[in-house]
């Protein structure tokens, strides 16, 4: 038996399939642990079941010296120094393909949300200010028919390039169509691509410019993809149409982030993956990971 660490509470029954081969300590609080806390309480661990919100860096695996395996509560892992856990032989796993289908969906809904303005109704009859039906005000975009640009075609973009054509739209992906066509072609542009060191600030002042005056950004893939503050410099200056966010670099934004207020902005606080179905599946191929690796045997969802 070893000892694994959650940094968590997570949904789903397969906790229980690693709780009868382990020794598990599910940290309990709802908000991430400070780094300090996160070291102490790695330092006998052999397994380590983490978030997104958790940085597995260096310094962590220093304070853990038993670990052996990592398990990402992600299909992304940029929160974790790979070169650092490879060098130590740590296993690191991650969850892919089970919720793609609940982000591809988010990309949508906030896609038709910023096309339809639906914050600002939404907020108006909540505070009780729907005075009579508009004939002039709250004129949106047209999603059917348009053309949505897709940055990174793996498993999400192409679930969302489904979802479009059910809109009739005409699509444009990084895989066939140069960034900065699909960037001045598209209506929608939705990023879909890992973060790493070439796709930090792929959206950048430049890359804003060549997008259309009245287009609209949609971001389910992580914040530092985009410039942000470049980003509120277009949305102010209305040189893009509008922006649509799941994530935001930092996370959480903080209250006196420049984007904050900017004109034609959606933010959601990081909601991609949360259906339950999505969470629970996300439990099992992370406790599929660590029974494996716990067991001596490869993960099934390796990171690389
Ligand atoms: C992931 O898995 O990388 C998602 O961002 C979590 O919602």
């Amino acid at each position: 038996m070893a000892l694994v660490y959650v940094t968590r509470e997570i949904v789903g029954d397969a906790m229980g399939r690693l709780r009868a081969a382990h020794d598990v300590v599910v940290r309990g609080k709802p908000e991430p642990a400070q780094p300090e806390e996160l070291r102490a309480a790695v330092s006998d661990a052999e397994g380590l079941l983490c978030m997104l919100t958790d940085r597995v860096d260096q310094e962590l695996l220093d304070a853990a010296p038993r670990l052996l395996a990592i398990a990402n509560y992600a299909v992304g892992y940029d929160n974790i120094d790979l070169a650092a856990t490879t060098a130590r032989g740590i296993a690191v796993g991650v969850t892919p393909d089970v919720l793609t289908d609940a982000t591809a969906d988010l990309a949508f809904a906030l896609l038709l949300a910023a096309a339809r303005n639906l914050p600002e109704a939404i907020a108006v009859v909540a505070a009780g200010q729907w005075s009579t039906w508009e004939p002039t005000r709250w004129l949106g975009s047209d999603v059917q028919g348009a053309t949505l640009g897709i940055v990174g075609f793996g498993r999400i973009g192409r679930a969302v390039a489904r979802r479009a054509e059910g809109f009739d739209m005409t699509v444009l992906a990084t895989h066939e169509t140069p960034l900065e066509e699909l960037l001045a072609r598209s209506d929608f542009v939705t990023l879909h691509c890992p973060l790493t060191p070439a796709t930090r600030h792929l959206i950048d002042a430049r890359a804003l410019s060549l997008m259309k005056p009245t287009a609209i950004l949609v971001n389910t893939a992580r914040g530092a993809i985009v410039d942000q503050l470049a980003l509120g410099a277009a949305l102010r200056a209305g040189t893009i149409g509008g922006a649509a966010l799941d994530v935001t670099d930092p996370e959480p934004m903080p209250p006196d982030d420049p984007l904050r207020g900017a004109p034609n902005l959606i933010v959601v606080p990081h909601i991609g993956s949360a259906t339950y179905t999505a969470r629970a599946r996300m439990t099992e191929l992370a406790v599929n990971n660590l029974l494996a690796a716990l067991a001596g045997r490869p993960m099934p969802n390796p990171a690389r």
